[in-house]
């Protein structure tokens, strides 16, 4: 499916029904990065996986993509599908859009699912690292992007025993457009702190971290979140990294079934 927002064509894909549920990708990925949630939950939600701005079978434009740029593209499309409130739940980037989806539409959020995220701005070296990777993927493609990012992805079990794992989200970033990798870092190298918007939330909200997630800890950024934030619960899961829903499905989706119960 595909819809238009300030002239940008963003693709999404749904299935289910019950709870809407929509799930927002991190970088430098796509909405296949839920598969196993779209195979896995669409018994009890209504899911709406979009392809951001820039990723999988949308448009990439030129600029940054902003996080509230990001958030209004979200918003739009839940209009399109008369969608008034739903879950949010965002992985990584997608929890930095989730968290400015909840300060532009706090009263369209019925809970909120963070995963493997933070909520603090870049220091400045992270952000002059964006700003090199930029450069580097102007230069030679979407490859040193990709690349760079494997090695600290998933869990070191994963690495050892789950090869066709490791070669799906390699060839997933592998696949993404250098105008939509250089749109993501430049968006995400501007993104506001976070911090103090964590004791505004009200919303139900539940925290998932991969145990052996070395670029988002959780015991510091998932720590963070749970505590920080009224209504919220943190789950660590074992040998999981930083895409904990796709190296341990079963645990992930136990505990957004288990979260989405109640809602
Ligand atoms: C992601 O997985 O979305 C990235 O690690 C986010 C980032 O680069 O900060």
């Amino acid at each position: 499916m595909e819809m238009f927002t300030h002239g940008v064509r963003l693709h999404y894909v749904q299935a289910g029904q019950g709870v809407p549920l929509l799930m927002v990708h991190g970088y430098p990925f796509d909405h296949t990065l839920w598969q196993p949630q779209l195979d896995g939950l669409s018994d009890i939600a209504q899911i709406i996986a979009p392809d951001l701005r820039g990723f999988g079978r949308s448009d990439a434009p030129e600029g940054a993509y902003t996080m509230d740029a990001q958030a209004e593209d979200l918003a739009a499309l839940l209009d399109v599908l008369r969608i008034e409130r739903t879950v949010v739940c965002g992985l990584s980037m997608g929890g930095y859009i989730a968290l400015a989806f909840w300060k532009k539409y706090a009263l369209r959020v019925r809970g909120l699912i963070l995963v493997d995220t933070r909520a603090g701005a870049d220091a400045p070296a992270a952000r002059q690292a964006r700003l090199d990777m930029v450069e580097q993927v102007k230069q030679h493609g979407s490859r040193p992007a990709a690349d760079a990012m494997l090695p600290r992805l998933l869990a070191e079990s994963t690495h050892r025993s789950r090869v066709d794992l490791v070669e799906f989200a390699h060839a997933m970033m592998l696949r993404q457009s250098p105008a939509g990798i250089i749109g993501a870092q430049l968006g995400m190298a501007e993104r506001p702190d976070s911090t103090t918007t964590l004791s505004t939330i009200t919303a139900p909200t539940l925290a998932v971290f991969g145990a052996e997630d070395v670029i988002t800890p959780a015991g510091t950024e998932g720590r963070l979140l749970a505590e920080a934030i009224p209504n919220a619960r943190l789950v660590v899961l074992p040998n999981a990294g930083h895409l904990s829903n796709l190296e341990q499905p079963e645990a992930f989706n136990a505990a957004v079934r288990e979260f989405l119960a109640p809602l």
